[in-house]
C-alpha cells in the first residue's frame, strides 16, 4: 500500500466514533504486520474500535486485511466442493474429530486447520496429538495432496496464514478488548477464509462453559460471522448450541478420541449425536447435497464415516490400531468417583470449572509452552436434569497420580448443582443463523 496515512488521525476518527474506510484499514494492519506502526498505536485503534464498534462494512474491511497479511491457500485443484466447520469452542467438544471424516465420507472437501486448547476449551489438535504418529504439521503440498487423495485432511497452521491477528490477538489478550464481537469475528473468519472454502457451518457456542455465554451476544456474534462469510462470497451459515453442560460423557484428549470413535462406530451420546448431525447437514446443504440428514445416519451407521477416519489417520501416519484397541492410546492408571453429596436433581453444571480443572489435572496448559498429558481428563456420567439419590456416582476423574485426581475430585462435585426440583430444559440447538 503505497498511500500514506496518519495512524493518530485514523484512532481519532475511530474514537469520535466516525466510520473508517478500507484503505485507512488495510494501511493500519498492513504497516502494524511489517513493524512500521508501534503496539501502543494499535492497541489505541482496539480499545476505539472495542468502545465506538466497527459496522459490517468496517468488520469486513478489517478480516480482509488480516487475512491478506499472510498466505492462502489455492486447492483450486481440488475437484469436490470444499466445506469447513468451526466451532467458537468449549468443553468436550470433540465433534469435529467425528464430523471431518463423516462429510468427507459424503463426498464433500473438508480442509480443517485446527487450534490448540484455548483457556478452558480444549483443542481439536491436542486431540489429534494423542494417537500415536499422528501429524499435524504437514506441509501445504502435503496437506493438498492428501485432500484430493481422500478428501479429507486436519492439520495445525504450519503455513503462515494471517500473522496480523496473530499479532493483534496477542495485544488484545493484554489490553482488555478480547470480547468485542467484530473483533472476535474478523478474527475468526480471516483465518478460516484463507483456506479457500466454498461453504463454512460455524458452531457458536452459548452458556457458562462457552467463550461468549450470554446467548444474546453470542447471536450477535453469529450473525456478524455469517455476515463477513456472505460479504465475501463464501456461503456461511452459524449454529448457535448451547454449552451449559460438556459435550458427550468423556472430557480430555485421548479420552475425547476414544468417544469420537464410539460416535463413528454408531454408539455415541445422544447430545454429541445431535449437534454432529444438524452440522452435518447444513454442511452438506452448503455443499448442495440433498438428503444429508439421511446420507449422514447411514455413513456413520454403516461405517463410511470410520473407514475415512482410518485412512486420514494412516494418511497422516498414526497408528490406525487404536480404532479397535484403545489401549494404543494413552490411557491413565487410576479412577476416582465423585459421588452425589445429597438426593435431587443435577440443577447445573459448571462447565468453564469442567474445563479449568482439566488444565490442574495437567490435560490443559496454563502456559502456551506448556506440554499437557493427553491421558487424563473425566468421565461426566450425569447431565443436567437427572435425578440422582445421595451416593450416585456423578462423574469420574482418570488420571496417572492418585493424589492429584484425589483432590481434583473434590473440586469437580462442586461444579455440580443439585436441587429439590428439576431445571427449565434448555435446547442444546437453540437457532441456526443463515
Ligand atoms: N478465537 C479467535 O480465533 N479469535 C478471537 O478473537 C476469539 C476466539
Amino acid at each position: 500500500m503505497n498511500i500514506h496515512f496518519n495512524p493518530a488521525a485514523i484512532i481519532r476518527k475511530k474514537r469520535d466514533g466516525e466510520r473508517l474506510s478500507a484503505k485507512e484499514i488495510g494501511y493500519l494492519i498492513s504497516e502494524y504486520t511489517k513493524g512500521n506502526i508501534p503496539d501502543y498505536q494499535i492497541s489505541a485503534f482496539l480499545m476505539a474500535a472495542y468502545l465506538q464498534g466497527l459496522d459490517p462494512e468496517e468488520t469486513t474491511h478489517l478480516m480482509r486485511s488480516m487475512m491478506g497479511s499472510g498466505a492462502m491457500l489455492d486447492l483450486s485443484r481440488v475437484k469436490a466442493p470444499r466445506v469447513d466447520k468451526h466451532s467458537t469452542g468449549g468443553v468436550g467438544d470433540k465433534v469435529s474429530l467425528i464430523l471431518a471424516p463423516l462429510i468427507a465420507s459424503c463426498g464433500v472437501c473438508v480442509p480443517m486447520i485446527s487450534g490448540r486448547g484455548l483457556g478452558h476449551t480444549g483443542g481439536t489438535l491436542d486431540k489429534l496429538e494423542s494417537i500415536p504418529g499422528f501429524r499435524t504439521d504437514l506441509t501445504s503440498t502435503e496437506f493438498e495432496r492428501q485432500l484430493r487423495k481422500i478428501g479429507v485432511a486436519m492439520i495445525g497452521q504450519t503455513v503462515e496464514i494471517a500473522p496480523a491477528d496473530k499479532k493483534i490477538y496477542a495485544l488484545r489478550d493484554v489490553t482488555a478488548t478480547v470480547d468485542s464481537i467484530p473483533l472476535i469475528a474478523a478474527s475468526i473468519m480471516s483465518k478460516k477464509l484463507a483456506e479457500d472454502l466454498n461453504g463454512l457451518v460455524l458452531d457458536v457456542k452459548f452458556g457458562n462453559g462457552a467463550f461468549m455465554p450470554e446467548y444474546r451476544r453470542a447471536k450477535q456474534l453469529a450473525q456478524t460471522l455469517v455476515q463477513i462469510g456472505r460479504r465475501s462470497g463464501v456461503k456461511t451459515v452459524a449454529v448457535l448450541t448451547s454449552m451449559c453442560d460438556p459435550l458427550g460423557v468423556n472430557v480430555g484428549n485421548s479420552l475425547e478420541v476414544i468417544e469420537a470413535i464410539e460416535c463413528l462406530k454408531g454408539r455415541g451420546p445422544e447430545d454429541l449425536i445431535e449437534v454432529t448431525l444438524t452440522l452435518g447437514t447444513e454442511m452438506l446443504k452448503v455443499a448442495r447435497i440433498r438428503a444429508g440428514a439421511e446420507l449422514l445416519r447411514e455413513n456413520l451407521e454403516e461405517g463410511a464415516a470410520l473407514h475415512k477416519f482410518r485412512e486420514m489417520i494412516e494418511c497422516q501416519g498414526g497408528n490406525t490400531r487404536i480404532i479397535e484397541d484403545y489401549s494404543h492410546l494413552p490411557l491413565p492408571e487410576h479412577t476416582t468417583d465423585v459421588l452425589a453429596r445429597k438426593t435431587g436433581f443435577i440443577y447445573g453444571i459448571d462447565s468453564f470449572s469442567v474445563g479449568m480443572l482439566l488444565i490442574e489435572l495437567g490435560g490443559g496448559r496454563k502456559r502456551k509452552e506448556d506440554s499437557i498429558d493427553a491421558s487424563c481428563g473425566f468421565k461426566i456420567l450425569k447431565k443436567t436434569g437427572a435425578r440422582v439419590k445421595k451416593g450416585t456416582c456423578l462423574s469420574q476423574v482418570l488420571a496417572d497420580d492418585r493424589a492429584t485426581a484425589q483432590h481434583v475430585a473434590h473440586r469437580l462435585e462442586q461444579a455440580f448443582s443439585i436441587k429439590d426440583r428439576p431445571p427449565r430444559h434448555t435446547k442444546l440447538v437453540r437457532e441456526i443463523v443463515k
